[in-house]
Parts: structure tokens; sequence; C-alpha cells
């Protein structure tokens, strides 16, 4: 298959870096031997660390310090190393069913037990997880959850829901590793805070996050945002002697030009022009019985196919049209049926976007027949 119009891969588009600032950043960071050596603390490059630190409490209004913030090689090692610190092998961690597929290899690593919990419209099934910890008594240690904008379903939960995820935690023992990837990418309105925002210092949520979708996903820079205890503790499974050196020099000089929040409004309104292109687009050309999201921020539409079309179908017809989507199963551990697909509309070219939209649709139709 020659790929034309890919919705599969969940990238963002280039055109989100401002590529000839930051090649001229790093040419003079090169040049002037500063993103040169190893990086030094464990915990990371300070400047780099207070600018996020300062970017992340005023985006989001939480207080964040450099004190906080480890620098890790993007937001999976910041998974991988808070799981290996909080679990033992054996244990459970909590998984939104369905969940980012990367992030439940990485949990299993640790020789954990991945525990799917249904995601409902409003967010992950709080009832059922209530149920799902007092049946393995004790044993879970961590629920894994990407409250905005999530990946690969595109719901966002409520402030009541992520009070009350919260106050569970703190109430029946386990911690939280939220991912918040996608929480500043919303289209109008912002979501409610991060879940480390109904904290309030008791240290239960661990957030991770990145610049991979606001900035450039090579410079493979990410965070852990806990107590300083637990940073501490954290810093013992970092295996990479320290995230890159170059990479955070580049972030502290291109902090040091203009606020970050520049930055992201920019890319900002990059997305919601695409997702207003692709939703129009599947508005126009999707059949009727097609199931589908319309999410608030992110980089995905979620779509349900109906019983009688089936996705081995749709995905014969697309490849034949150089058009590829993601495998909804690939996104569960415990898959209820094999009908979903995820469109990831961040990546493509305006005009070819559109034509994704008119092709997928051409097919669905076809596979509907
Ligand atoms: C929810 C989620 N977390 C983390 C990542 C990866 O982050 P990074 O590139 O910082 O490792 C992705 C990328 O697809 C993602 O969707």
């Amino acid at each position: 298959m020659t790929l034309v119009y890919d919705l599969k891969t969940g990238y963002p588009t280039s055109e989100i870096a401002p590529l000839e600032h930051l090649s001229q950043i790093a040419a003079a960071v090169i040049a002037s031997g500063k993103g040169f050596q190893y990086g030094g603390s464990l915990h990371g490059h300070e400047e780099a660390r207070q600018g996020i630190a300062a970017f992340l409490s005023t985006a989001l209004n939480v207080p964040c310090r450099m004190e906080n913030l480890i620098l890790t090689t993007g937001a999976l090692t910041a998974i991988d190393m808070v799981c290996r610190t909080l679990t033992q092998p054996g244990d459970v961690v909590i998984v939104e069913d369905p969940t980012f597929f990367f992030a439940v290899d990485l949990l299993r690593m640790s020789h954990c037990e991945v525990v799917g919990v249904p995601m409902i419209d409003g967010g992950l099934d709080l009832e059922r997880l209530r149920e799902v910890i007092m049946a393995h008594a004790g044993r879970v240690k961590l629920v894994y959850t990407i409250p905005s904008f999530q990946n690969p379903t595109g719901i966002t939960s409520s402030a009541a829901h992520r009070a009350e995820l919260v106050q569970m935690a703190e109430t029946l023992n386990f911690h939280i590793l939220e991912d918040m990837t996608y929480q500043t990418l919303y289209y109008e309105a912002p979501p409610p805070p991060p879940l480390k925002a109904y904290d309030e210092g008791q240290g239960r949520v661990i957030t991770v996050g990145s610049l991979s979708k606001v900035l450039m996903p090579s410079l493979r820079f990410g965070w852990i945002w806990a107590t300083t205890a637990q940073n501490n503790a954290f810093i013992r499974f970092k295996s990479d002697a320290s995230s890159s050196r170059l990479a955070a020099e580049i972030v502290a000089e291109f902090m040091r030009n203009a606020p970050f929040e520049e930055q992201v409004a920019r890319v900002r309104a990059l997305y919601r022009r695409k997702h207003a292109i692709f939703v129009e687009a599947l508005t126009e050309f999707a059949p009727d019985w097609l199931g589908w999201s319309v999410p608030n921020g992110g980089f995905f539409v979620w779509a349900t196919l109906p019983q009688d079309v089936t996705l081995t179908n749709v995905l014969r017809l697309a490849h034949a049209r150089g058009l590829d989507v993601f495998p909804g199963r690939a996104s569960y551990v415990t898959p209820p049926h094999d009908r979903t697909m995820r469109l990831c509309f961040a990546m493509l070219e305006d005009d070819i976007l559109h034509g994704a939209g008119r092709v997928l649709g051409e097919v669905l139709y076809a596979a509907g027949k």
C-alpha cells in the first residue's frame, strides 16, 4: 500500500515547530559548547525545569516549583520510572480501557498485572474502579489515567469526576499516574484543571507531561511532577544518567526568548483548524450509521462501526485506497469487540486531511453495502 491518508499514526505535524528559530537556537547552543556535556544533575537542567515550572503554574493555574520536576526522556520514560518506583512485581496497575497502547506495554515491563476498567462517557468508570480495587484487596498500587482529551477516545473528565478519583486514591490507598500530554491542547474552553490540582500536596497524584505535542517530539523532553521526596525516590530508577542536555539547553533558550504560553497558543490554533477540517469532512462524507465523537481538544476522533460492518473489511478497502486508521482493539486490555477505530487528524496537511475524511466516508459506504 502507498500510504497517502495516514489517520493511523498519532504524531503531531511539523507545522507546530518554528523550525527556523529552533535551528538558530540549536546551532548557537552547539557552537557555544553549552549543549556538549552530560546533563549533570539527575533531576535535570535547572533553567529548563524553572521554565517548565513557570509554564505549568501559569497555564494550569496550579503551583509548580522547579523542585517538583524531574526531566525525563519524554513522558514515556516518566511513566516507566514512576511505575518501577511505586510497584513491585505482581502488583496491579489499573488503566482506562481503552488507553494509550504504549503505556500498557511499559507498565507490563515492571512485571505488573495490568487490569482495564472501562472508559464511559465521562471518563474512567469510578463505580467499576472501586469494585476492581476491592476485588484485588491491597494489590492495586497505581491507576494510570489521561483525564484530558484521552488517547484514544478524546474523552475529558469533569471537575467532579477528578475530585472523586483523587478522593478515592486517598481513601483506598493507591497512587494516580496522571498523563497530561494533551491537557493544554483544547480548542475553545480549557478542560478542568489537572488531577494534580485536586491533590493539595498530598502526593497521591504524580503527573507526567511532555513537549512532544506542543514543540517537537524528537527533543524527547518530558517530566515527572511530584513532591520533592517522591522525586528523590524516582531518580533512583533513572537509567539514562541524564535526559538530553542538548534538548534542555534548547528548551531553556527557547523559553528565555518568549513566554512558552505563546507557542502553545499557536499550536492550539493549528490543531483547532485541523480538527475543524476533519470534523467538517466527516460530517459531509461519513455514513449516518458511523458512531463518532467530536473531541474538544487533542488529536483523536474515536469511531464505532455498527454490528454488521467489520473493521477487517473497512481496513481492506481503506488500504486499497491508500488510507489507514488505527484499529481500536490495539488500545484495549480487554477488547469488547472489533468495531472501533482511532482517527488522528493532527499530522496531515490540510488538503490531504480533508481528502482523508472523504476517502474514509467512501470506504465506509462500500464496506456497509
Ligand atoms: C497519552 C500519551 N502519553 C505519552 C505519549 C508520548 O509522549 P513522549 O513523546 O513525551 O514520550 C503519547 C504519544 O503519543 C501519548 O498519547
